[in-house]
């Protein structure tokens, strides 16, 4: 349904913006290349729940994630945490630049949305 979809027009200087879709926060991050370098330096096999960056993106450049910790729900603070991503407050959860788990009790990395680009900067979720 209509209810369910977002389109976001976002504008080129924008590095990070934090928007509401079915009611949870979704985290949408414009990355830089050394942030892109960083979210593709780890060693997958290492992490709790591995995955590639790349099969977290459509493009490289924006990470679309839900802002919704996988432990119990909290939401997690951008720019904090000891991997460049986000921190969980309510108990300590360390998200990189992908949204992957990389400390603290959370067992999944954050959800990546259904999403698409409609162009270069319209995004539609849902
Ligand atoms: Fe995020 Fe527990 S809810 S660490």
């Amino acid at each position: 349904s209509l209810l369910r979809l977002l389109v976001l027009k976002f504008v080129l200087s924008m590095s990070a913006m934090t928007v509401k879709w079915r009611g949870k926060p979704v985290f949408i991050r414009r990355r830089t290349d050394d942030d892109i370098k960083l979210a593709n330096s780890v060693d997958v096999a290492s992490l709790r729940h591995p995955e590639q960056d790349a099969e977290r993106v459509k493009n490289p450049e924006w990470l679309v994630v839900i802002g919704v910790c996988t432990h119990l729900g909290c939401i997690p603070l951008p720019n904090s945490g000891d991997f460049g991503g986000w921190f969980c407050p309510c108990h300590g959860s360390h998200y990189d630049i992908s949204g992957r788990i990389r400390k603290g009790p959370a067992p999944y990395n954050l959800e990546v949305p259904t999403y698409s680009f409609l162009e270069d900067n319209k995004m539609f979720i849902g």
